[in-house]
């Protein structure tokens, strides 16, 4: 241990020291802050996105080292009210580990399928961290003897609120994506009048617990209780009003939730990195949600208030015919005739993890001469860019895989449209007004001349409703595994 450090524990640091380290952190924090920008503009591209996340964590270890050095030091200046360096210092380690522990096995497992709900699982730590600075910093602040500022009650209160209902809400979703609980929307009635009715309530509570400050300490925290037991109702009932297809907008719009509690908490400790941070992951998920807003087409309202997918066995009774069967065999004699061949991957090849023998497969074609391209859809599978981090994987070549549209006016040009474990995005009932899926876009694969839909049954897919696209004439079905029946065809070829 060198002499400065020894100075400092024992005998606590300098004054110069304390402006030394705040000015080293501040500038680390301006790094670490522009660095997650050129993360966030790195993930927007594939081709860019692994450089993005080396930025992330380039930006992420400097605030870390910041935020120690930083904690260490004004522990050792005010030892009155912060535990010894060596015992601060002992914590955070304590804490990395146990996180770590529990973090880096989870994230080792997880598989592609499973990764919404493990999101859902994370943003419910930042409403639970933000509900618990919040309230720590209402004790800190009742227990000082300066004046405390209105404006330092109101980001206190807001912070606790918007935490509270991050924290059940993405509770509800993660439970919901994994399946433990039905993924129908609960449709209480006047379910609306009850959301504005806790809003109104709580921004009331806001008025009250201002004006009370810390010199009423009983109203104050009676106050916070209420608000408190409201915001893990409104959580809930927000999230479980929400069904079927509208789930990923829930996703994205909680993960923007758990960015504004992050800069709540960072208002409360004072932590510009955090209001940074904070800020940038609020207003990138609250765009996420409006574009994946505009690609289901739906209002961002109307996902909010919920419903979705409430009437989803409607199309079931319908009858729609006989669906005709094909096998991998005569796939492939007719993938060999073939000069155009459109992939339309969805959630049914992350399943099967089918996109290692699905690249195989294009690499075949290819070099028989056959031209071969993806179509996208914004939405397929569990995540945005599930299916372009899975093509990733797997080493598909990137200009060959495009969006929906790009291609949606090109299917009549097609000769055969392999449909690989999508379902909601390649249902034409969306094109019929009143229907559950009404007015989302979908990729028109039935304007290609041959359609070959690669599932494991005649199953609906994850809003619930039928497709009647597998009945139609130019359409076969190929029921299986979807990577096994890819493997098949291969090796008929
Ligand atoms: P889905 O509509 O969920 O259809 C997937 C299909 O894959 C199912 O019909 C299933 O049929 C089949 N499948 C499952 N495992 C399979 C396997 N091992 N082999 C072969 N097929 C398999 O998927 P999609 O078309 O990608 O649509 C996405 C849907 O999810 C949309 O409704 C969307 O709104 C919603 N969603 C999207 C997101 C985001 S952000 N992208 C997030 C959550 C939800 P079988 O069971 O018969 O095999």
């Amino acid at each position: 241990m060198n002499l400065t450090n020894q100075l400092i524990l024992a005998n606590g640091p300098s004054a110069s020291v304390l402006e030394w380290t705040d000015k080293v952190t501040n500038l680390a924090y301006i790094v670490a802050a522009l660095l997650f920008i050129l993360a966030l503009a790195g993930l927007a591209k594939q081709q860019t996105a692994s450089r993005g996340n080396r930025f992330g964590m380039a930006g992420m270890a400097i605030a870390l080292i910041a935020t120690i050095v930083k904690a260490v030091v004004a522990s050792a200046d005010d030892t009155e009210n912060y535990n010894s360096p060596v015992v601060t210092l002992l914590l955070i380690a304590v804490a990395m580990i146990i996180g770590a522990a529990i973090g880096i096995p989870r994230a080792r497992k997880v598989e592609m399928t499973g990764m919404p709900e493990l999101i859902a699982m994370l943003h419910s730590f930042v409403g639970l961290a933000a509900v618990l600075i919040g309230v720590n910093s209402f004790i800190q602040k009742s227990e000082s003897t300066e004046p405390v500022a209105g404006f330092n009650l109101g980001e206190i209160y807001l912070g606790i609120f918007i935490g509270a209902v991050t924290l059940t809400g993405s509770i509800v979703a993660y439970l919901k994506l994994s399946g433990k609980i039905g993924g129908s929307p609960l449709m209480l009635p006047g379910r609306n009048l009850l959301n504005v009715l806790v809003i109104v309530v709580s921004l009331v509570g806001m008025g009250v617990f201002i004006a009370a400050g810390i010199d009423n300490p009983a109203l104050s925290w009676t106050i916070l209780g209420i608000m408190l037991v409201l915001a893990l109702a409104l959580g809930i009932h927000l999230v479980a009003a929400i069904g079927g297809g509208d789930m990923p907008v829930v996703v994205s719009m909680l993960n923007s939730y758990s960015g504004w509690a992050a800069a709540a908490a960072g208002f409360m400790l004072a932590n510009p990195l955090l209001i940074i941070t904070g800020s940038l992951v609020g207003s990138s998920g609250a765009y996420l949600s409006y574009v994946m807003c505009k690609a289901m087409n739906r209002s961002f309202i109307s996902v909010i208030l919920g419903g979705f997918g409430a009437d989803s066995s409607a199309g079931d009774d319908r009858d729609y015919g006989e669906h005709t069967e094909v096998s991998a065999e005569d796939t492939a004699e007719l993938l060999k005739g073939a000069k155009s061949v459109m992939i339309t991957p969805g959630y049914g090849m992350a399943v099967a993890q089918a996109q290692y023998p699905v690249a195989s497969l294009v690499a075949k074609l290819r070099e028989q001469g056959v031209d071969v391209t993806f179509g996208i859809h914004p939405v397929a599978g569990r995540l945005p860019g599930h299916m372009n981090v899975l093509l990733a994987e797997a080493k598909v070549p990137y200009d060959i895989v495009l969006e929906l549209d790009e291609v949606n006016d090109d299917f009549g040009d097609v000769d055969v449209v392999l449909v690989i474990g999508a379902n909601d995005t390649v249902n034409p009932i969306a094109e019929e007004p009143g229907s559950p899926i009404a007015g989302m876009p979908v990729l028109k694969v039935w304007d290609a001349e041959k359609v070959i839909v690669f599932k494991r049954s005649m199953g609906s897919g994850y809003a619930g409703v039928q497709n009647p696209l597998f009945f139609n004439e130019n359409t076969d079905m190929l029921l299986g595994d979807a990577k096994q029946s890819v493997e098949a065809i291969t090796a008929a070829l």
